[in-house]
């Protein structure tokens, strides 16, 4: 049983703004509209994280920026007559503001003369020095030797995977070296200890592959390696490579790989999935360090999670239909409930701050493609997890974002749909501390 009365229940009465990073959970704006920045990259100017990314419905180019990389506000579209533009990435190889992108497998370039918005189209050319059409958008930039030299990385068409400088007037300048290895894209850089990674992903269109890392010890190449950077069978935990954001802290350097976690058309429901990055620059390898809620103090570039506030097990909730006790290993009680067709776990009581907060709804699928877990929070519509998060029956530990009641007065039913065989296996569920909670 759950000793409610040993916790401390200080759940502040509102949750402002979003405390975790939480791969693969719809993450929203500071107005509450869900973020919209697909195949994006993050540049800071300042104490400030500017993201762009393609607005799913047009590909226009859009921004929002953060001080915590929590809290994003939405700064609108960069260049509103600008559409179907892949991938868009901020440059700025000299006073000009840049964006690069691929329309209709030609580079497009905009240009401003301001940071914030009023960009226009530049040029729109194929890759130097083969004119190669091409697919994906990189960015990377080089401090070394002082000055900060801007790679617009490209998946070319003919698998070539290329790195080109950016000139000084814009323009797309010469190849300084290229992978030929495969068939790759969605290339992004890393460089740690003068080593410098490139992650690619394979071309499965939008379905997940196991991204891969290459290695050289100068930008011109040669590129060597090509090892997962997770575990194959995560497929890189359900996304796919856009962007590599380096946190110099006070106490810590974090390398976060930022990636897409695409719907099946590349659509409005697509989600992020950002993770802090184990580098061995003797090995040359990456590992993405996986955890479903996480977040990096900007200031000393230190990891953290979240402490659990108070969990509540499926095994004392109350049970219906074919819904059954059972042992369980991974669970934290030993003890699941497993429920096939038609059948509801419905958990009581459970604590809201009337505002939004971070709840875990720990559960296992016994095959994620053969039906659906869904929750009913009090008495709202049935909502399918897989909405609120694209790891839903993948991993068994999947955050969502909800507005309970405040108090100890919310109802939570968890149920299912799907074939006969479909079988669902209910741990529990977790609320976690919120940012701005008093601990
Ligand atoms: C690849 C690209 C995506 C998109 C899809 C379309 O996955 O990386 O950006 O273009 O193909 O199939």
């Amino acid at each position: 049983m759950l000793a409610l009365v040993a916790l401390c229940l200080s759940l502040a009465s509102s949750a402002l703004g979003a405390s975790w990073i939480a791969p693969g959970a719809v993450w929203q704006d500071t107005d509450g509209n869900k973020i919209d920045a697909h195949g994006g990259g993050v540049v800071k100017r300042g104490d400030t994280f500017y993201w762009v990314g393609q607005a799913a419905s047009n590909q226009s180019p859009q921004m929002y920026s953060s001080t915590d990389l929590l809290n994003w506000k939405n700064l609108g579209s960069q260049a509103s007559s600008v559409t179907g533009m892949w991938r868009p990435k901020i440059a700025k190889p000299n006073g000009s503001f840049w964006l690069y992108g691929q329309q209709d497998r030609y580079v497009l370039s905009l240009k401003s003369a301001q940071f914030l918005g009023g960009y226009s189209q530049s040029a729109k050319v194929h890759l130097p020095p083969n004119d190669y059409s091409y697919s994906d958008t990189g960015m990377f930039y080089d401090e070394s030797s002082g000055k900060k030299t801007w790679y617009l990385l490209t998946s070319a068409d003919h698998n070539v995977v290329q790195i080109n400088r950016l000139n000084a007037d814009g323009a797309v300048g010469d190849q300084v070296s290229n992978l030929i290895a495969g068939a790759y894209e969605a290339p992004g850089i890393v460089k740690a200890d003068n080593v410098y990674f490139l992650i690619v992903s394979g071309k499965t269109g939008w379905r997940s592959n196991p991204n891969k890392v290459f290695s050289s010890s100068s930008i011109n190449g040669p590129w060597t390696g090509g090892s997962d950077i997770a575990p194959a069978a995560e497929n890189t935990y359900g996304s796919q490579n856009t962007f590599e954001l380096t946190i110099k802290g006070s106490q810590a350097t974090t390398y976060i790989y930022m990636g897409d976690a695409w719907d099946s058309t590349g659509g409005a429901s697509s989600n992020y999935v950002w993770l802090p990055m184990n580098i061995n620059t003797g090995a040359k390898t990456i590992q993405l360090q996986y955890h479903a809620m996480w977040k990096v103090d900007v200031n000393t570039g230190v990891v953290s999670y979240p402490a659990t506030k108070k969990r509540y097990e499926a095994e004392d909730a109350d049970l219906s239909g074919r819904s059954v006790v059972k042992g369980c290993d991974h669970c934290l009680s030993k003890r699941s409930v497993h429920q096939g067709y038609s059948s509801e776990v419905t958990f009581r009581n459970v604590t809201g701050t009337g505002s939004k907060q971070w709840l875990s709804f720990h559960y296992r699928v016994s095959n994620p493609e053969a039906g659906e877990a869904h929750i009913l929070v009090n008495d709202e519509p049935a909502i399918n997890i897989s909405s609120l998060n694209s790891r839903a029956g993948y991993h068994n530990s999947i955050p969502v974002q909800l507005t309970l009641k405040p108090g100890d007065v919310n109802t939570i039913t968890f149920g299912s749909t799907g074939k006969e065989d479909f079988e669902v296996s209910v741990d529990g569920i977790e609320l976690f501390e919120q940012d701005d909670e008093e601990l």
